[in-house]
């Protein structure tokens, strides 16, 4: 006899994680959105330094962590939550307000994780179609919130597509939702925004809505994706508690906490990777125009684009595997036909572009 599983291990779609992990190093890993940038040294020692002491479970409040943030953005170290990267938070958020009966809503395509709060919680997805630019159509969201929402997922810049909207509109949005509904700005790109401009600027409006959650991750423009560290800056502190309260206790290792504190105190050097970025963005936006091809407007450290139909999503993900670049198929990401690409260094991005060249070569 198998094993019987809950029942909502069937509803629970399974996280489109990338492969080819498995290929060595001569590979151009652009299908994660991580940052091409290697961790600082002082940020590897940090990390390294407390190893000796890991027989001791690290500090559950996480203190150095929390000041060190609530400093950053002002905002009280119990209204900051941590997690075992933002999805750990996110998930925890759907833990805490969803159950059968309540909704949420959110942009498809979004984030690939949104999908499973409502799955792991029986709450009701409500999936909004993004605008004909590949933007949130926020209008359209707030139409759909209703008495049985409980919760809103913005993601901003959106993944997979790119795009941002305003921090004027979403808080013409924000004043349209119910105070009793949870928003949650999935921010973890926002540090690439031009569009967006100051990455401080969204934290304002928390001063403002009661129901607002930023959600951020250093996973991207810490390059700690490896460690898995994010956080949240909560409206209040019972969202904290209440996001605390549904998980383990230890979620973050001693390794990972010390890592990111140390990774905050070098915004220079992060600015400096942040303006790179964007520069390798502008030639690889410009490389994909140049094969004739459609580039929704980043604000993100990645791309997304529209293949012809010949040769279709699988023959252009599987050629570009041949020759060495890994990317990430739309169909995973809600979007048959579509390309999400990471913006590497400008050596990985000039061999994405000529594989891509060899692959839709008449586009
Ligand atoms: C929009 C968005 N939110 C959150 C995350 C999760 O980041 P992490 O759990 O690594 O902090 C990602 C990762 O790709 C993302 O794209």
């Amino acid at each position: 006899m198998a094993i019987e599983f809950a029942e909502r291990i069937r509803r629970i779609p399974s996280y489109p994680v990338a492969s080819g992990y498995d290929l060595g190093a001569d590979v151009a890993m652009l299908a994660s959105n991580e940052s091409s940038f290697g961790p600082l040294p002082e940020v590897v020692r940090a990390a390294s330094g407390v190893l000796a002491g890991t027989n001791r479970y690290p500090d559950p409040s996480y203190w150095p962590l929390r000041s060190a943030l609530s400093d950053r953005y002002g905002i009280a170290p119990e209204r900051i939550a941590l997690g075992n990267g933002s999805c750990d938070i996110l998930l925890a958020a759907g833990e805490a307000l969803l159950e059968p009966g309540a909704e949420v809503v959110y942009a498809w395509p979004a984030f690939s994780v949104y999908p499973l709060l409502p799955a792991c919680t029986g709450a009701r997805a409500i999936q909004v179609p993004l605008d004909s630019e590949d933007r949130h159509d926020l209008e359209a969201i707030a139409a759909e919130v209703t008495a049985a929402t409980r919760l809103v997922l913005i993601c901003n810049p959106n993944n997979p597509t790119s795009t941002s909207v305003g921090l004027d509109l979403l808080e013409a949005f924000l004043e349209r939702v119910p105070r009793n509904v949870c928003v949650i700005l999935d921010e973890a790109y926002c540090e690439f925004a031009l569009a967006l401009g100051d990455p401080y600027a969204s934290v304002e409006l928390l001063h403002r809505h009661q129901n607002l959650v930023l959600l951020r991750t250093f996973s991207k423009v810490y390059g700690l994706a490896g460690l898995r560290v994010g956080f949240a800056l909560c409206p209040s502190e019972d969202f904290r508690a209440a996001v605390d309260q549904v998980r383990q206790p230890f979620y973050l290792s001693a390794a990972a906490h010390a890592a990111a504190v140390e990774a905050l105190r070098h915004q220079d050097e992060v600015e400096r990777r942040v303006t790179q970025t964007i520069a390798w963005r502008l030639e690889l936006e410009d490389g994909i125009r140049d094969l004739r091809l459609w580039v929704a407007e980043s604000d993100a450290n990645f791309v997304w684009t529209v293949l012809p139909d010949e040769p279709g999503e699988d023959a252009v993900v599987s050629g570009l595997r041949e020759r060495g670049v890994l990317v990430r198929a739309g169909r995973s990401l809600g979007r048959e036909g579509a390309l999400r690409v990471t913006v590497g260094t400008a050596e990985e991005n000039r061999r994405f572009l000529a594989a891509l060249g060899e692959l839709v070569p008449s586009a």
